[in-house]
């Protein structure tokens, strides 16, 4: 046999280059396969909260036969066929205390067929269940918590079919114990061998010590929240976007496919936003690549506020494949303009009316500032989807547009990048106005 002398270098140097390869690609999201995009659903907290009292409010409290109706009318209204999949139960699905055998439990009362027969049922209806459980001693509002039972219960949701876990923070101990416990529950959930979405709260309940290590939250959580609990107000909502856009030199660039920062939920078709109000939420949720969970009540809904959240357009921007998080470009006056590059050179446009005096406003921009000057050029189409759908014809680099905005509202735009110059010859600008 004749001898290679290099034959052992050239073998360890191909192990040498399996190995950053393999590292390379570990380094990046949870690589579980889920949440390419962000994931759409409802979750019951914001407008169910933790009603346990089935005897005096039957219709609001958590049970089954909540999230069956739920599940019922996610297919029967059109929302499962717009991409809301996830039906998510929050805080307070548990009874007080673990079984004989350590488990976690649901209340017999409120959950009498248990949660594997409710996840049966849910996926019967072509839909996937969430639960909820805490890192912690005690989940947020008391009930068992999962620390120290961390594979425990990893397993009994998988056995159950659960298809999505939100894991809170509440009750953490220290920042080690936080961080280890999410970690460990990942790592719990892959070895279930289940396809389990992992959504974390690890961020929000670090941040007041310390800056949270986004890498090392992305290569464990499929999502996670990093700021207080939206509620059904403008200020609301008002706050969660000040907090995004003052925060987002950090937070941009670590979205992507299978790891998103979550906003929180969708609370249209409640009673505290007026409908511009609602369609900002919708539009800004969209640019910011957020997770889609709608927490209202699908029973009793405007039709209006249904259009919104089943508006295609809009969802089509949420869920773009490129992935990339949208952020601020300025703010002028009460005006904030907010971008988000999409796929084939596209980019989803938002202009917010910050003002809660007067009337509409109008706010004229130039598309050179649009994409970093990429958005138009040499010529772009610009499409309205918000409030409205409407077409706003061929554009260039050195076109205005002038968009007319009400108080708290938002128009949202899609631009497409054109490759041809523009056909006619109007001098060096066109202006537009969308009003
Ligand atoms: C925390 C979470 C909320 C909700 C409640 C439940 O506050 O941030 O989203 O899950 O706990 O108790």
């Amino acid at each position: 046999m004749q001898r290679d002398p290099f034959r052992v270098g050239r073998m360890a140097a191909v192990a040498g280059m399996l190995v950053l390869l393999a590292m390379a690609r570990w380094s990046g999201a949870l690589e579980n396969g889920l949440a390419r995009t962000p994931p759409m659903g409802w979750l019951h907290w914001e407008r169910f909260l933790c009603q346990t009292d089935c005897g005096q409010e039957p219709l609001q409290c958590i049970s089954e036969q909540l999230f069956m109706q739920m599940a019922d009318l996610m297919v029967s209204d059109g929302w499962k066929d717009v991409g809301y999949e996830y039906l998510c139960i929050d805080d307070c699905w548990m009874a007080p205390t673990r079984d004989e055998q350590g488990r976690l439990q649901p209340d017999p009362k409120r959950f009498p067929s248990g949660i594997g027969k409710l996840a049966d049922y849910v996926h019967s209806k072509g839909l996937k269940l969430g639960i909820y459980a805490d890192v912690g001693n005690k989940t947020c509002a008391g009930f068992p918590g999962s620390f120290g039972s961390y594979q425990l219960d990893a397993d009994t949701f998988a056995n159950w079919g659960v298809d999505l876990l939100k894991f809170d923070g509440c009750s953490f101990g220290t920042l080690e114990l936080l961080a280890e416990g999410y970690k460990t529950m990942s790592q719990a959930l892959n070895k279930t061998g289940r396809s389990i979405v992992y959504s974390c709260e690890w961020p929000l309940y670090e941040r007041p010590m310390q800056e949270p290590n986004y890498t090392e939250i992305k290569q464990y959580c499929n999502y996670w929240r990093n700021y207080a609990d939206i509620y059904d107000a403008w200020n609301s909502v008002k706050n969660v976007l000040d907090w995004t856009s003052y925060h987002q030199d950090s937070l941009v660039d670590v979205a992507g496919p299978g790891g998103w920062n979550d906003p929180d939920m969708l609370v249209i078709g409640d009673f505290g936003l007026s409908w511009d109000q609602q369609v900002t939420q919708m539009a800004l949720w969209a640019i910011m690549a957020s997770p889609l969970l709608m927490s209202n009540d699908l029973r009793r809904m405007s039709p209006q506020a249904k259009a919104l959240l089943q508006n295609k357009d809009v969802i089509a921007i949420n869920q773009d494949p490129l992935g990339k998080q949208g952020y601020r470009i300025t703010k002028d006056n009460f005006f904030e303009l907010w971008e988000r590059p999409l796929s084939g050179g596209a980019f989803a446009i938002a202009v917010v009316n910050r003002q809660e005096m007067g009337g509409p406003q109008v706010f004229a921009f130039s598309t050179a500032i649009l994409g970093n000057g990429l958005a138009c050029n040499p010529t772009c189409s610009v499409q309205q989807i918000l409030p409205k759908s409407r077409d706003w014809g061929l554009h260039n680099l050195v076109s205005f547009l002038k968009v007319v905005v009400n108080p708290t509202g938002t128009v949202l735009l899609r631009t497409a990048v054109n490759k041809e110059e523009l056909m006619f010859n109007q001098g060096n600008r066109r202006s537009q106005d969308i009003l």
